[in-house]
């Protein structure tokens, strides 16, 4: 059987006071919709359609290939919006789910049997009961059986009292979607067209009405506010960092845990406090990340010690550090830093689009961009790679067990042979050999009976 996802997206969000569309806002690092859209890519449905509105440029920039965009202007109602989506309704007998672009949490499990509760021909609504239930539709009931969905500002006294609501999701027969969307009427205390006015219509016709409950209340919760977007926010994160414990992941503080994207994990991870994780990260088998670290896309190797207040950003490129590695603290590796098995980086160390070779280290205040490192280097303090002519970016070659002293400017193109030794204070624009030490400051010179300047007499 056909099924037909619309995901309605127009509204504007005026409670978030935001120029960006309310949908776009990010939950976990991934924009609301994206969630509804990544759920339901996993239903694998025949038509995906979004009704976009306020700032549908961005909103439909955001949907791209994952579905068909329809624009409702001006916005009318939930109803209104559905309607247009009809015409990009794939029209073979079957169920029509409708959601929400601003509720992203609806689990795919529940989006599944709400439309299996349709099964194309029954109109199936996504309830939940709330302990306060003001500002929501209210299931109302007869005998049992659901007649009517009455919106909170519509509703009577007694309806008032009903704690059955409404979620806003809702999985409907396509035909008979399309015959009650076009029969609805704006008389009622909004002057909108209610999606809920057709359940109604659908005990009128002797279509049955079946209410699903849903899973629990986190999936139903939707965002209209920074207040609510920061709840949402702690309430996935909670979820993400019990599902890593439960897998032996050891968090410090599982409240002070961030996860925006997907972290994988070997056996005997630990994470203290206050870290973000973004983007694909790795941590294999006994890593250690200490408190404050932002690791972006990077795989960190088993053993490695991320030590506190270090930045790793692997943007498209990725970021690997090698098993055994201690980085930090105050260490930041940006985009192609590879890095190998027992390199030490240390405080205030950069590290760029370079690879260093086993037990390389670069321990203080230094810079490595574009550069190949080879095993056992020890760079010292205060060294970098002048690796951009102001116009084109050079590699820099260090070969095997070659020691740059402190404060080095090693002038890219440029390469040092295996063994060689780079005094402290050198500017090193062509080759140093292999094995040979190599200087390039002034010689230092001695003056005796110089004396230093004095203040005249008053
Ligand atoms: C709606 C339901 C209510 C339910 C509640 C759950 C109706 C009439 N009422 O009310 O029963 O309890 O959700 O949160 O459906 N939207 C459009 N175009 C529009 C209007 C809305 O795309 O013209 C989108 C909004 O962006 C939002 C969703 O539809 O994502 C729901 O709209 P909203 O205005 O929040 O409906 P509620 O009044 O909350
Ligand atoms: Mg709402």
């Amino acid at each position: 059987m056909s099924l037909n996802v619309v995901i309605m997206a127009a509204g504007k969000g005026t409670r978030m006071r935001s120029a960006v569309p309310k949908v776009l806002h990010r939950l976990a690092g991934r924009p609301l919709l994206q969630h509804v859209l990544d759920t339901v890519a996993q239903l694998a449905p025949q038509r995906t359609v979004v009704v976009t509105g306020h700032g549908a440029e961005r909103v439909e920039a955001q949907v791209g290939a994952a579905g068909r965009c329809v624009r409702q202007q001006p916005q009318l109602g939930t109803g209104h919006a559905v309607q247009q989506a009809v015409p990009a309704l794939d029209d073979a007998a079957g169920t029509t789910l409708i959601l929400n672009g601003d509720v992203p949490l609806i689990a795919a499990s529940t989006a599944r049997a709400l439309a299996a509760a349709c099964g194309g021909e029954r109109l199936a609504l996504l309830t939940v009961t709330l302990e306060d239930a003001a500002g929501y539709g209210r299931i109302v009931r007869q005998a049992g059986a659901v007649q009517a969905i009455v919106e909170h500002k519509d509703a009577s006294p007694s309806q008032h009292q009903i704690r059955e609501v409404y979620t806003g999701m809702m999985a409907a027969p396509t035909g008979a979607l399309k015959r009650w969307l076009a029969a609805l009427r704006n008389d009622n205390a909004q002057g909108e067209f209610y999606l809920t006015d057709i359940v109604a219509m659908a005990v009128a016709d002797g279509v049955p009405v079946v209410a699903t409950a849903a899973a629990n209340e986190t999936e139903v919760l939707g965002v209209n506010s920074p207040a609510q977007l920061a709840e949402l926010e702690r309430r996935v994160q909670r979820h993400q960092a019990e599902a890593l414990m439960e897998a032996g992941v050891r968090l410090a503080d599982p409240a002070r845990f961030d996860l925006r994207g997907t972290l994988t994990h070997g056996q005997d991870v630990e994470i203290d406090v206050g870290c973000v994780f973004e983007g694909q990260v790795h941590l294999a088998d006994d890593a250690r990340v200490g408190a404050h670290c932002v690791i972006r896309n990077a795989r960190i190797g088993a053993g490695a010690v991320i030590h506190p207040f270090t930045h790793i950003d692997g943007d498209t490129q990725g970021v690997t550090v090698g098993a055994g590695a201690l980085i930090g603290p105050y260490a930041r590796l940006r985009p192609g830093a590879v890095l190998g098995d027992e390199v030490h980086i240390g405080n205030f160390v950069e590290v760029k689009n370079s690879t260093l070779a086993k037990g390389a280290k670069a321990n203080h205040l230094a810079y490595l961009g574009d550069a190949t490192v080879g095993e056992r280097v020890n760079y010292g303090a205060g060294s970098i790679t002048a690796n951009y002519d102001g116009a084109n970016k050079h590699r820099t070659v260090i070969g095997n067990d070659v020691h740059v002293g402190s404060n080095c400017v090693l002038i890219a193109p440029v390469t040092l042979g295996d063994g060689a030794t780079i005094g402290g204070g050198s500017t090193i624009s062509k080759d140093a050999p292999a094995g040979q030490l190599t200087v390039s400051r002034a010689r230092q010179v001695s003056l005796s009976g110089w004396q230093r300047p004095r203040k005249p007499a008053k």
